[in-house]
């Protein structure tokens, strides 16, 4: 029940953040303070200015907290499957990669995050994508018809994160590669920010420590499992997100809980792959 309460909180979170007009200029939830905010988390995340410049500017949201394209090392005609695509800022630049012989699939469990990542698609005239709507733990797509999955700061907020992976192993051909961006723990939070739902939804109390992430990837079934890159993840980008930066949450996060030790957030690549015997 417990679970079932924290999916609608984040569902909710990042319905509003989808209705968020245009530029998301201003004070607006989830989208920091502009467009330059976005672009700037962006390319602290990885992103050149020609990935930035390739879609219209409200595609970014600056949700993410990597850049799982720039490592997938796409090619023409693959099929790419983005788990928790929200507005499609991946998913767009995945399809460019892949090419018109290529496929790219999002899904999405919040409805308002599907619509709005179609109306990119359809306003930067990519035709090569699809958006589906449905949870990463119940993946709405056939047994081993993927080459590439990706996924950018979402596994977090998954309540049963084995499945997702379990899932993942199952939709992913054989040979086929995971490359996922997220936040894990190096250490484990204090109780006041466990308990925080604000800090659930932010993508900070969901995390998991590094090694249980690894082992978890592994115990699906997936090889070669590494990480490849790992950076501290700021807590600025949560507390400067009016929809988390309730007085409450902003003291948790920074006099009670974690401020001064950040050092426990990192922000991962993980790659891992599907044998081709399995
Ligand atoms: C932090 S945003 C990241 C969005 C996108 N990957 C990006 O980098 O812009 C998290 C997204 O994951 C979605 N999400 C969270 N939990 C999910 C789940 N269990 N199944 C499907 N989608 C989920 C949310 O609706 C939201 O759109």
């Amino acid at each position: 029940m417990q679970g079932e309460r924290l999916k609608k909180s984040v569902r909710d979170r990042y319905g509003r953040i989808a209705q968020t007009e245009g530029s998301c200029c201003g004070s607006t939830p989830g989208c920091y303070s502009g467009i330059d905010q976005a672009r700037d988390v962006a390319r602290k995340n990885g992103y050149s200015d020609e990935d930035l410049n390739a879609l219209p500017d409200r595609v970014n949201l600056g949700l993410g907290c990597g850049n799982p394209v720039a490592l997938a090392s796409l090619r023409e005609g693959e099929t790419v499957l983005d788990l928790g695509s929200g507005p499609g800022f991946d998913c767009l630049l995945a399809a460019r990669r892949v090419g018109a012989r290529g496929h790219v699939i999002g899904v999405d469990m919040t409805p308002e995050m599907v619509f709005r990542a179609r109306e990119h698609a359809e306003e930067a005239e990519i035709t090569n994508v699809e958006f589906r709507l449905g949870e990463i733990e119940h993946l709405p797509v056939a047994d081993s018809s993927v080459d590439v999955i990706i996924s950018n700061c979402v596994i977090n907020l998954a309540i049963d994160k084995g499945q997702v992976f379990r899932e993942a192993f199952r939709v992913l051909k054989p040979g086929g590669r995971l490359l996922i961006s997220d936040i894990v723990l190096l250490s484990p939070l204090p109780e006041c920010v466990r308990g925080s739902v604000d800090a659930y939804t932010g993508c900070i109390s969901g995390a998991m420590l590094k090694q249980d992430f690894v082992d978890a990837v592994k115990k699906a079934g997936f090889q070669h499992v590494e990480i490849r890159k790992e950076v501290p993840f700021s807590l600025e980008y949560v507390i400067s997100d009016p929809s988390t930066s309730s007085p409450v949450t902003r003291r948790i996060l920074t006099e009670d809980g974690i401020g001064g030790t950040e050092k426990s957030i990192a922000s991962i690549h993980l790659f891992g792959r599907k044998e081709t015997n399995s």
